[in-house]
């Protein structure tokens, strides 16, 4: 059933997804969400090069299979921060989970929950802090800020999730504007439901804001003395969320950050900025286990969360998956997708004799240039024909069900 916000359709369906890899889902949820929606969530800045290449670039490294490994029922339960999570899989901070389904950012952490995953709020939450701690009080969270110019503002942001048990902050110093998005302007997209810190602060609503006009709320001067201020008027720990090389890891961890947020924004900030697979080398090399590494940014396939984990990362953020699966399924449906990518994490850390998470960072990655890298595979829906049918292969129908399916282990 759909649900209407002042006109705007949202989703109301709690039901697990049905799928065979989480990439399907950014075609099948355009049947629930409006168009300005759906492009407000897929696109990228300018030219989207960067939206692009932050999948393709895992394809720049490889993950070795290991023989003779002699080990079964590999675990991805990790600890980060003194929290025992089920998996190193994150919920990265997304605005606005109204527009994909109507418990919002509720049904999200329950999704997160369930799949015994961290999650993280946006300080552009449709719902309260609160609220999200409520519908999950025995699962760790996060807060991303979006620092305001007016302090005012971040101390009652202070005050309300430190009262709620957010364990941290992630501060968002790469999107001190929004980037040049056209499918923004094309369908002039503004937020169509309210987003509670700006209901809370401002008296009046965030809904109808454009993108930019939230932003012009932000700070745009962000420098090391903001994080010492956060950290001691917050008392929280905080990560540095848009660190995308080893000079700003050092300006960071120097400025007494806790940890350091790898990301690129999914290609919505800078466009042409690098992949962020590229870049986690160099940054993890500089942070030298210092202070922990979230990363994220075009996370489509559990080999991409090992290579992040086997190249510097402790969590691995997703974003645009979720809220796909949010759309198309409600809670149910986010624990779906981060369930999908778990078990695909799990095939290749059995493969590569990974018992633990702490063995996959430790895995054997290559690099090694393919000029194929951008070829489509032959299972690629865009190329795929219809099978052709013969006389010779055809399955009997009297053949049992294992065998009517084609079905294979291997
Ligand atoms: C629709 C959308 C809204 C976002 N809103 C925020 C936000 O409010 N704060 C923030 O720090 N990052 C925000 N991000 C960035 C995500 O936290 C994350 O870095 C990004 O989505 C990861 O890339 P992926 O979508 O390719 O997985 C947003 C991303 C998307 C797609």
């Amino acid at each position: 059933m759909t649900y209407y916000y002042n006109g705007f359709p949202q989703s109301d369906r709690n039901e697990k997804l049905d799928m065979v890899n989480v990439e399907e889902l950014e075609e099948r949820v355009k049947d629930v969400m409006p168009e300005g929606a759906y492009y407000y969530i897929a696109s990228g800045s300018e030219n989207e090069w960067t939206w692009r290449n932050n999948t393709a670039a895992f394809n720049h490294y490889q993950i070795v299979p290991r023989a003779l490994t002699d080990m079964d029922n590999p675990s991805t339960e990790t600890e980060f921060m003194g929290m025992k999570l089920k998996t190193p899989i994150m919920i990265s901070p997304i605005a606005c989970h109204g527009i994909a389904h109507k418990d919002a950012e509720i049904a999200t952490q329950q999704g997160a929950a369930a799949a015994g995953a961290l999650f993280s709020s946006s300080t552009y939450a449709n719902k309260s802090v609160e609220e999200i701690a409520a519908a999950a009080p025995e699962a760790p969270r996060f807060f991303q800020l979006y620092l305001s110019k007016d302090w005012e503002f971040n101390r009652m942001v202070f005050d309300a999730i430190k009262k709620a048990g957010y364990k941290g902050i992630f501060l968002t110093v790469d999107a001190l504007i929004s980037g040049y998005r056209e499918a923004n302007l094309r369908t002039n997209f503004t937020y169509p439901v309210p987003l509670d810190f700006f209901t809370r602060y401002l008296g009046g609503k965030g809904e109808g804001q454009s993108v930019a006009q939230m932003y012009a709320s932000s700070a745009q001067k962000i420098g090391p003395a903001d994080v010492r201020r956060i950290k001691e008027e917050s008392g929280l720990p905080v990560f540095v969320k848009g660190v995308m090389c080893a000079e700003d890891a050092y300006l960071a961890m120097g400025a007494g950050a806790d940890g350091i947020y790898v990301t690129n924004h999914g290609g919505r900030e800078v466009d042409t900025a690098p992949a962020t697979i590229d870049v986690l080398p160099e940054i993890a090399a500089a942070v030298d286990h210092r202070v922990p590494i979230i990363f994220d940014s075009g996370v489509r396939r559990g080999s991409h969360i090992f290579k992040a984990l086997a190249m510097g990362a402790d969590l691995v953020g997703i974003g645009r998956p979720y809220l796909y699966g949010l759309a198309l399924g409600g809670a149910k449906g986010v624990e779906s997708v981060i369930d999908e990518l778990n078990e695909e994490l799990i095939i290749n850390m059995q493969l590569t004799g990974c018992k633990t998470i702490e063995d996959v960072k430790h895995a054997k990655i290559s690099n090694i240039r393919y000029t194929a890298d951008n070829l489509p595979s032959n299972t690629d829906p865009t190329r795929r024909e219809a099978y052709p049918k013969t006389a010779e292969n055809q399955i009997k129908v009297e053949a049992d069900a294992d065998a009517t399916s084609g079905a294979s282990k291997h």
